[in-house]
């Protein structure tokens, strides 16, 4: 079953406990953590003491999605603050090799995180080594901003892939997820869907917000 992933960046920070919590109620399978620098992306976000300070709220695991530049930098603060999984983007590093290594030697799953322009191909060789691949159905930075739909091919192929060199690694597909795109994301081979403006700050309660996102995928 297709897994789903808040992302606390739209939740209301005033009230994130609450927010959380709701969350895990209402069926999330894992909790989307966006962390920004304002370097490798336009936006400053959550840093390793929000992390620690929310770990002890929810036994949700923590996926960590790093969009900082010299992520080398942050792999330990992160583990040490809860993550259960750390992203990140291929685009920061020409030792992406390293950087793996170095997450999964502190115990934690390890993803390689790519933009929507960056080609499938940047994860390929490292397979093997990973237990994710992210995908990025928006230029990140922001939450909010709609789906983009090239991006679908992508996801395709790196299913292709993952089958064709027989690995279990996830799929994750981040960006402009709502019961319209979910499906289709889905269908191309996603195995976690991140949520953040439908799930926190849609129409109706977290809960059916989160069930919506689930209906739309049966
Ligand atoms: C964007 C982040 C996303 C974001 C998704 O840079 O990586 O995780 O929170 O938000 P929505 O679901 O609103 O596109
Ligand atoms: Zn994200």
């Amino acid at each position: 079953m297709v897994k789903i992933a808040p992302s606390i960046l739209s939740a209301d920070f005033s009230n994130l406990e609450a927010e959380i919590e709701e969350a895990e109620k209402g069926g999330a399978d894992l909790l989307h953590i966006d962390v920004m620098d304002g370097h490798f992306v336009p936006n400053l976000t959550i840093g390793p003491v929000v992390v620690e300070s929310i770990r002890d709220t929810t036994s949700l695991p923590f996926d960590v999605h790093l969009m900082v530049s010299n992520p080398e930098r942050f792999i330990e603060p992160f583990v040490d603050a809860g993550a259960n999984i750390l992203s990140v983007h291929v685009e920061t590093s020409p030792h992406l090799d390293n950087i793996i290594k170095t997450i999964k030697d502190q115990g934690v799953k390890a993803g390689a995180a790519i933009n929507p322009a960056t080609p499938t191909g940047y994860v390929e060789e490292l397979l093997s080594e990973l237990d994710l691949v992210l995908l990025m159905s928006v230029n990140p930075g922001f939450g909010g901003q709609p789906f983009i739909r090239r991006v679908l091919k992508k996801v395709e192929k790196t299913r292709q892939m993952v089958e064709e060199q027989g690995y279990h690694l996830e799929i994750e597909v981040d960006g402009g997820i709502t019961p319209e795109t979910a499906p289709l994301a889905a269908k191309a081979g996603a195995t976690i869907l991140v949520a953040g403006s439908s799930v926190f700050q849609g129409h109706k309660s977290i809960r059916s917000n989160i069930q919506a996102l689930k209906q739309s995928l049966v």
